[in-house]
């Protein structure tokens, strides 16, 4: 074979070669691009909202002789009738789905009588609830089939919407997700500004979840492809009712929105563009009201917002793409350019009279970061806090009763994460060192810290000193949670050492 042969055939190789690679560049290019559309979900437009909401029921406690209300809260499984194709089975306290909303006042001591009525070990937390390490419903207090569990404390925190949900090391997303739920909403009767306040009347729970579902009406929780933060459904379910609409008949109607699901981050708002007030966040209320048309809840966070309507106005509250602060893969794969309604709001044609909103909520007596004893860092970073995965053996922090601390969060990953620590609220001193904005201004027991950024937080370790008992610290995105994304610290008397072998009926 000659050189210029031999020249020729390499060149129609090459050639070809280029045409494949152009070729499959061009497949690679166009499967990216299908998978990039078909990555965002809504269901602006196809909801006609024909169900009305479901209220959670309020539970009933038994009042002991000593003054003590007790509440029984019954894990149960069975089917719900969630969607029009077929029954799902699920899990829910005192019924199938969700559990009862539980209300109990600032000084009252409640227990909780916890019964697992399931054929799997839970657990039953109370999210926000400041109160004893053993009484806090976390992986040490696992709870077996057929056992009652029977926490007790005496309620000493502002008035607030608290939540309450199983918490497994390595299993919460799968029982949050099916449904075991509930709301526990605090009174303080020295604080009680005029606002909304009859409970399924003008003062709505409004429990939010995404979920997914098979043809046959089966619970799916497989993860799209692409999202880091695991499940992100496409089907709102409201208070256990799908495609909801809540009937008003006031002027001005309170909702105390909680994202209970498992890592998508809603920012609600009205298409018609009204604003509204936003009254109060996790752990308490503002101190005066917000005036806002969007606010964004990652999973685990509470909002509380007062609406106005008119006689006969129908508008949706609907949650339009959230600002994750992520890459723009990480926005579309992560949710972040998703929309979704929520709940039609329809007016009646006659609305009864609501009490104007007070200009002054509550006062949020900040700890003072000058006092802080200490700054702690952690480091969010895949599934790990400080680079540790979650040990129950380990304690990673241990915190002198009766100080201030400043903990400092930093998202060193590209996905959203929402750090939430146990027994205690804290105050966002700041963001990336700027003041935090109102909304996150009050009291807080969760937050969402996009990728890149630094929150630091200020709090206070009154009591409850137990070294055999820790609390959690950790992303309530449920998947990073149960890929063990989070840790332990304990509260101590000064010089004390933690010491979780001597915590009674220690399993582990
Ligand atoms: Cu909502 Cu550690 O929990
Ligand atoms: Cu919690
Ligand atoms: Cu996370």
């Amino acid at each position: 074979m000659n050189t210029r042969l031999a020249n020729l055939r390499w060149k129609r190789i090459i050639a070809a070669g280029a045409g494949v690679a152009v070729l499959l560049a061009a497949l690679v290019v166009a499967a990216g691009a299908w998978f990039y559309s078909q990555a965002r979900q809504s269901n602006v437009g196809d909801l006609d909202f024909a169900n009305e909401l479901a209220i959670p029921p309020l539970a009933e406690p038994a009042i002991e002789a000593d003054g003590t209300r007790v509440f029984d809260l019954r894990f149960t499984a069975g089917q719900s009738h969630l969607v029009e194709d077929g029954p799902s089975d699920t899990w829910g306290l005192n019924g199938t789905y969700l559990g009862p909303t539980v209300r109990a006042e600032r000084g009252d001591t409640v227990r909780m009588d916890v019964t697992n009525g399931v054929d799997e070990t839970t657990t039953l937390h109370w999210h926000g609830m400041h109160l004893p390490a053993r009484m806090d419903g976390g992986p040490h207090q696992m709870v077996a089939p057929g056992d009652t569990w029977s926490p007790t404390w005496t309620v000493d925190q502002p008035a607030a919407t608290l939540w309450y949900h199983p918490h497994l090391d390595g299993e919460t997303a799968e029982h949050v997700y099916r449904g075991a739920a509930g709301m526990f909403l605090i009174d303080d009767p020295d604080e009680a500004p005029d606002l909304p306040d009859t409970y399924g009347l003008d003062d709505i729970p409004l429990i939010i979840q995404d979920k997914s579902f098979d043809g046959d009406g089966d619970l799916s929780m497989r993860s799209p492809l692409g999202s880091g933060v695991g499940f992100l459904g496409d089907t709102i379910v409201v208070n256990g009712t799908t495609n909801p609409h809540l009937p008003v008949t006031t002027e001005l109607v309170r909702l105390r929105v909680l994202n209970a699901s498992n890592a998508r981050i809603y920012n609600l708002g009205f298409p018609d563009g009204r604003s509204f007030w936003q009254v109060g966040s996790d752990a308490g209320l503002l101190e005066r009201p917000h005036e806002t048309d969007r606010v964004q809840v990652s999973p685990g966070e509470r909002a509380e917002i007062v609406v106005a309507l008119a006689p006969g106005d129908e508008t949706v509250l609907r949650s339009f793409p959230p600002d994750l602060g992520t890459s723009f893969f990480g926005e579309r794969f992560d949710g972040g350019d998703d929309s979704f309604d929520i709940v039609q709001l329809r007016a009646a044609a006659e609305l009864a009279p609501s009490p104007g909103l007070a200009d002054e909520l509550a006062t949020v007596d900040a700890p003072d970061p000058d006092e802080a004893v200490t700054t702690r860092e952690f480091t969010l970073s895949g599934s790990r806090i400080n680079g540790e995965k979650m040990d129950m053996a380990r304690v990673d922090e241990v915190v002198t009763v009766d100080t201030t601390e400043i903990w400092e969060v930093t998202n060193r990953g590209d996905q959203p994460h929402s750090f939430h620590p146990h027994l205690v609220h804290f105050r966002v001193l700041d963001i990336d060192g700027e003041a935090p904005p109102p909304p996150l201004a009050g009291w807080k027991d969760t937050v969402y810290v996009p990728p890149g950024t630094t929150i630091r937080i200020v709090a206070r370790f009154d009591d409850h000193a137990d070294p055999t008992a820790p609390y959690m610290f950790h992303c309530h995105v449920l998947r990073h949670e149960d890929r063990g994304m989070m840790g332990q610290f304990v509260v101590v008397e000064r010089g004390d050492e933690a010491d979780l072998a001597a915590m009674p009926g220690h399993d582990h």
